[in-house]
């Protein structure tokens, strides 16, 4: 736990950028240490392998005064080809175990109880958040409960896929882990600042794979409870956006999109349900505002070209009603 408070005095919130220099969770900063000492071993190495052969190039260049007999001829040396061999094999041992440790903490390490369960699905090109014990699915941006050391709150995650292989990683919280179809694998994160962390799908899955980006926002305790009770709740009725709504419901949205309490309960696509919830859109392409709802809505291509969600061939006029139900989904 030493090195944790470190962290956590060293760092004044997650900082806005992908690097694993910078860890923030129980996983990512045991990786961390583990690669400064990788790190550190290979620099010792380098620097004498390379100085010994600096050192051989100018001691032993070739003088004026050499003339053009053969040098002395060694034929072998015990003693120097026992040291360069026992000499990596304790390197490689060091190596062996202090990550064997490193994989049985991070990968071994049991579920507190009451830890939060996310099963997180891999889609072409966004990711699916289910939180099965509390009722709660959502898209892109994964919102956890922050973990102090008296009250650790760590998230247990559930990876699937539904069509290609993926990774999940934000290297500040741990690293990347494939998402694989046909295969369940599982992570956990324990961010330990509250705040935003960024990420993005680590493995090349099609024409917008750097466009499935991930966002992970660590709440205090109180504050994720409010987000779960304003996640459970059914969607929002606007009478002002009723047209929208029966649009909405009329047209082929509703065989991929979920809106809780309504008709449409596809699964193709992300759940709107509480889509003004959530800052971004097309899995972080856009910001969720109304001119970008509308850009996406007219053609997903003009922001995320190859998306898989057609241009629903709206007049101006219905993709105004469109937008205007879509913005009542808080
Ligand atoms: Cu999903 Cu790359």
């Amino acid at each position: 736990m030493l090195i944790l408070s470190a962290l956590r005095a060293a760092a004044d919130g997650p900082s806005p950028v992908t690097s694993i220099f910078d860890p923030l969770s129980l996983p990512a900063a045991e990786i961390y240490t583990l690669s400064l000492l990788v790190l550190g071993i290979c620099a010792a190495i380098f620097v004498i392998v390379g100085g010994l052969i600096v050192y051989a190039i100018i001691a032993f260049r070739r003088r004026p005064e050499d003339d053009d007999s053969e040098p002395a001829q060694i034929y072998g040396s015990n003693p120097i080809e026992l040291a360069w061999t026992i000499v990596p094999v304790l390197i490689v041992s060091v190596l062996f175990l202090v990550t064997t440790r490193t994989l049985l903490a991070i990968q071994k390490a049991p579920p507190p109880p009451g830890t939060l369960q996310v099963t997180v699905i891999g889609h072409q090109w966004w990711w699916e958040f289910r939180y099965p014990d509390l009722g709660v699915i959502t898209a892109n941006e994964l919102h956890v409960p922050v973990s102090r050391a008296g009250d650790r709150r760590p998230t247990y995650l559930r990876l699937e896929s539904v069509d290609v292989a993926h990774s999940f990683w934000v290297p500040q919280l741990n690293g990347k882990t494939d998402v694989i179809p046909n295969r369940v694998n599982t992570m956990w994160i324990e961010p330990l600042l509250s705040g935003l962390y960024l990420g993005n799908c680590g493995e090349y899955c099609g024409t917008q794979h750097a466009h499935m980006l991930l966002r992970v926002i660590a709440h205090e305790p109180a504050e994720f409870d409010a987000w779960v009770a304003a996640q459970r709740a059914p969607a929002a009725v606007d009478p002002a956006a009723a047209a929208g709504r029966s649009l909405f419901q009329s047209v082929a949205c509703i065989n991929c999109h979920r809106v809780g309490g309504t008709v449409a309960d596809g699964v193709f696509g992300p759940d709107l349900t509480h889509l003004m919830s959530r800052d971004t859109i097309g899995a972080g392409v856009a910001a969720n505002t109304a001119a970008n709802l509308r850009a996406w809505v007219a053609d997903p291509d003009q922001l995320k070209a190859g998306a898989l969600m057609p241009a629903m061939q709206l007049s101006d006029q219905e993709i105004d009603q469109m937008v205007a139900y879509l913005t009542t989904l808080r």
